[in-house]
């Protein structure tokens, strides 16, 4: 029923793959989409401009009939010009000086021979395109030149009324795609996340079935090798390594129903802890290993530091740094641990001066099953500890880092919300 409950949660690892795939989709249509209104516009900006350039052009050739050369004096007939809003028209002599203009707003700029089209930015925005004016009864001579225009204010006000149709397209069309995404997303990852559900609990199911048949053989072993008067001696050694291999599988199927509890559970069961004790006890713990290895153990514990959390999973956590700390420093070696709270975080370090990891094997380190020495060595663990270690400080809002120098030591940092920092946190859901 529980269970149940919880399978109805997303992941926090699904969310942010859902977030991802979404974000990427919006990406790559608002490339697609910016791409494609870029083309429209300057398509349409181009067409436009050339239909008021081949526009204008016809309307100077009309204008050119209206000038004649009557003895030596330029006149102008302008009943054949018909203007449209915003066109203009103006005739000019050889020396390029006005003879005569129709129209509301004509170009100011001076005339320019050798510019066929011209482009007046202010005061007003217009477009003149510059013809010569010659007479056929006079061999084709040149008289003078008739420059037409037209204002670009209107073409202005279409692009900008595309713009804006195209903007709104655009928002229009990224909203209706991110509601779509949304929805597209969450019915791709489904399939995916169930089976990555199913997944999680035929493991929870596997270990927590292997634990009673497991106990049975460790119990049995223990038995027979509490009264060893009724097997032969060569058989006591095999009595011993089978309750061996099977304290190793108990240990396994702890972990691997830890793991996919964790997997399941995202928010801790919440009780204040007191991390400070916590870290002592423990210390205390694995003072008598230490000793045994002659390793200095040394803690600098703030008092009074608290968490929200569940005390045996954080005794987990930091029992899996400790353990590691210690099989990875080799005799005569120091490991020591400090806490510090800034602000509402509490970081507490664990520092060796053991093997240390080189940079790549830094990135895997919390990998499930991952380990630095292929070779099984005898006490060697699964490795395991660290990934459930992460598990555990994300549950409860925080993160474990690392860093690392081969031969020279490593420094885990577990950074956990202080407790008001923590309740926040649960509060919003994101333990
Ligand atoms: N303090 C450390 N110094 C050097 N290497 C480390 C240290 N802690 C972990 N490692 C490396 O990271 C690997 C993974 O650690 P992890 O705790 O996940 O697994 P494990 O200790 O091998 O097994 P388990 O914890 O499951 O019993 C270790 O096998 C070891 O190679
Ligand atoms: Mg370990």
């Amino acid at each position: 029923m529980v269970l149940d409950i919880v399978y109805e949660q997303i992941s926090p690892v699904f969310q942010t793959i859902r977030y991802r795939l979404l974000l990427s989709y919006l990406a790559v249509l608002t490339v697609i989409l910016g791409l494609f209104v870029v083309a429209v516009r300057t398509t349409f900006a181009h067409s436009s401009k050339q239909d008021l350039t081949n526009r204008v052009a016809v309307l100077a050739k009309v204008a050119s009939g209206g000038l004649d050369l009557e003895g030596e004096n330029l006149e102008v007939d302008s009943s054949d010009v018909t203007l449209n809003a915003g066109q203009a028209v103006q005739w000019f002599d050889l020396e390029g000086k006005l003879v005569d203009q129709r129209g509301d707003d004509p170009l100011i700029l001076p005339i320019d021979p050798n510019q066929s089209v011209q482009i007046q930015r202010l005061p007003y925005a217009a477009e003149g395109v510059t013809l010569p004016v010659r007479e056929e009864e006079r061999n084709d001579q040149l008289i003078g030149y008739v420059r037409a225009s037209e204002s670009l204010e209107a073409l202005h006000k279409t692009l900008w009324r595309l713009d804006r149709g195209l903007g709104g397209g655009i928002i229009l069309a990224l909203l209706l795609s991110g509601v779509s995404g949304i929805w597209l997303t969450r019915q791709a990852m489904q399939p995916i996340e169930t089976s990555f559900r199913r997944l999680q609990q035929f493991t929870a199911d596997a270990s927590h079935e292997l634990r009673n048949p497991l106990m049975a053989i460790e119990s049995n072993a223990a038995v027979a090798l509490k009264y060893p008067e009724g097997i032969r001696t060569s058989d006591a050694a095999k009595f011993r390594a089978i309750a061996s291999a099977t304290t190793q599988m108990t240990a396994l199927t702890e972990d691997l129903l830890m793991l996919a509890r964790s997997d399941q559970m995202p928010t801790p069961i919440q009780h204040r802890v007191n991390l400070s004790l916590l870290l002592e006890n423990l210390v205390q713990l694995y003072g008598a290993e230490a000793e045994i290895k002659q390793i200095a153990l040394k803690a600098e514990i703030l008092p009074d530091l608290e968490v929200l959390g569940d005390a045996v999973q954080l005794t987990h956590l930091f029992t899996n740094l400790l353990s590691n700390a210690l099989r990875h420093t080799p005799d005569q070696g120091a490991v020591g641990l400090q806490t510090a709270r800034e602000g509402s975080q509490i970081w507490v370090n664990l520092q060796d001066t053991g093997v240390g990891l080189a940079p790549d094997q830094l990135a895997h380190i919390f990998d499930r099953f991952w380990r630095a020495d292929r070779v099984r060595s005898p006490g060697s663990g699964f490795g395991l500890g660290l990934a459930i270690a992460q598990g555990i400080a994300q549950n409860h809002g925080g993160l474990i880092t690392v860093t690392s120098q081969l031969a020279v030591g490593s420094c885990f940092t577990v950074r956990l919300p202080a407790d008001s920092e923590a309740r926040a946190m649960v509060k919003r859901g994101l333990g």
